[in-house]
């Protein structure tokens, strides 16, 4: 690492990474359910453990957003961050609230809106921990005067996803209006600025990585960003269907949402390109891997499985079935799991002693099997959800009743799952065998850095 204080985002990582293990016992109590009686129906029911699954995933990949900026700002900005107390402040106040809000949900304690089921106690300090850190961030950037294109992508769709979340403070009475404005949250974020956080972190490391031309790079950065923004907004309206609104949010949903997978094609060729022009400067084949696949991941479990049900004619069969579960899991991983792996892959050798800078092998293993397991797991839900339409939509069977019939497929979930979760344990263990050393370095910045776009204040 160049500055000291980058050091910060290795205690983020960690939490991260903990979380992440948490996340997927969580998966794998609510999988398990499935497949019969549940002893465990009185003390961890089924919609605990749900919640406390999908939250620990918000959780953990918030946490490593925010440690991965606090590694590439310095980086981009040629600085030593503004404050590193500030961000060990942070880092604790959020992970005690997360660690909180995850023994409240224990006990019921939620708002029970999906997604959002953080108390308001919770939410207020998720605002306060957002505040602390675009305030460090905006200091750096303000004491270095260096502000790159890369680092205002990520940094407006920080900014834009901490102003997202203030319809999520407001509770409605009325339950249309309620998810009405749930979606400017949730889908806004997904959909819209979070892709900023993904392609900012993509940028960073493919001008790192393969030594692109950081001019090419950024140009093309503001069109996906414009892209996702043309159809991501009005493409809201995909979830509006059936929910008490209007009917002509039926056209426009279907009509916007399925523009929205341009957007992620062209993330994929984009980061195809730069390897294949550029080539690779740099030796963290394994972060490349990670960064690649995230985009190519990206255009296949979000674009694609999400086009797949995007329709209205189609999404009346679809909504809220397994289907919904299979594009979940392989968007959410692909755009957003796999960018912090590639951020947390790519710092890691300059935050620990004796790692190889290629990438242990232990690190490729826990890639492909992580990438294995989430394919099966994808197909385990595609073939749940194609089943359980057919019988409890099409054939009217009761929703218990179909269950039954496609149990075999949560089996296959499972199987897929117990894959995955061992390429993620070999992913933890590799992120702790090597002790944490922060020293500084002054390696020369490889040819793709030169700053053209860059401004001076
Ligand atoms: C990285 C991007 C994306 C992520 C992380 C993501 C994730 C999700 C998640 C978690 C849900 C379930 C939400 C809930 O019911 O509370 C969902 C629903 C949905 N997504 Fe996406 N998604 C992404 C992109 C897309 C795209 C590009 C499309 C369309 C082309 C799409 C179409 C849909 C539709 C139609 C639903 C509603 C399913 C239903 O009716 O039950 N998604 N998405
Ligand atoms: C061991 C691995 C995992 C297992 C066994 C698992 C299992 C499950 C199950 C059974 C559900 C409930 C589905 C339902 O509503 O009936 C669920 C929901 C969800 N999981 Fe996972 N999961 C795993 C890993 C992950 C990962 C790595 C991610 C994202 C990176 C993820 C994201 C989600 C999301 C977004 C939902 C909510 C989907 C919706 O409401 O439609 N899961 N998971
Ligand atoms: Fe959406």
């Amino acid at each position: 690492m160049r500055y000291r204080s980058q050091s910060v985002a290795y205690w983020y990582f960690a939490l991260a990474m903990i979380l992440f293990g948490l996340q997927l016992v969580f998966g794998l109590l609510s999988a398990a359910k499935y497949l019969g009686p549940d002893p465990l129906l009185n003390v961890l029911p089924f919609d605990v453990t749900k919640t406390i699954h999908t939250n620990l995933l918000i959780v953990w990949v918030l946490t490593g957003f925010m440690g991965a900026t606090y590694w590439m700002v310095p980086d981009e900005s040629r600085t030593e961050l503004y404050s590193t107390k500030l961000a060990y402040i942070q880092l604790i106040l959020f992970a005690l609230m997360g660690v909180t809000a995850i023994i409240g949900y224990l006990f019921r304690y939620g708002t029970g809106n999906k997604l959002l089921e953080q108390p308001l106690p919770h939410k207020l300090v998720i605002v306060v921990c957002m505040l602390i850190f675009l305030y460090n961030i905006g200091m750096t950037i303000r004491q270095s005067g260096r502000f790159t294109a890369t680092e205002g992508v990520l940094l407006g769709g920080l900014g834009l996803a901490a102003i997202l979340y203030l319809p999520a403070l407001i509770e409605y009475e009325n339950y249309t209006i309620s998810i009405f404005y749930r979606w400017w949250t949730i889908h806004l974020w997904v959909e819209g600025v979070w892709e900023m956080i993904q392609a900012g972190f993509l940028a960073y490391l493919l001008i790192r990585l393969s030594g692109a031309d950081r001019e090419v790079m950024e140009k093309w950065l503001y069109v996906i960003v414009g892209l996702v923004f043309i159809a991501g907004i009005l493409g809201t309206a995909h979830h509006y269907y059936w929910v008490g609104v209007p009917g002509y949010w039926l056209p426009i949903g279907g009509l916007f949402s399925a523009l929205e997978p341009v957007a992620l094609v062209g993330m994929a060729i984009y980061a195809y390109s730069a390897i294949r022009r550029s080539g690779l400067a740099h030796p963290n084949k394994l972060a490349l891997h990670w960064a690649v696949g995230s985009a190519v991941f990206t255009m296949f479990g979000a674009g694609l499985l999400g086009l797949a049900h995007t329709f209205p004619s189609i999404n009346k069969w679809t909504h809220g079935t397994m289907i919904t579960a299979m594009h979940g899991h392989a968007a959410f991983y692909g755009a957003y799991a796999m960018i912090v792996l590639a951020m947390i892959s790519f710092a890691l050798p300059s935050l620990t002693r004796g790692r190889n800078e290629e990438g242990t092998s232990l690190g490729y293993w826990s890639f492909w099997l992580q990438l294995a397991g989430m394919f099966g797991m994808t197909l385990s839900f595609a073939t749940a959800g194609i089943g359980q339409v057919y019988l409890e939509r099409v054939l009217g069977l009761g929703y218990l009743d179909a269950q039954l019939r496609i149990q075999v497929h949560f089996v296959m979930l499972v199987i897929c799952a117990s894959i995955f979760a061992v390429g993620v344990a070999m992913y933890i263990i590799d992120f702790f065998r090597y002790a944490p050393s922060f020293e500084v370095s002054r390696e020369p910045e490889p040819e793709g850095q030169r700053l053209a776009t860059a401004s001076r204040a």
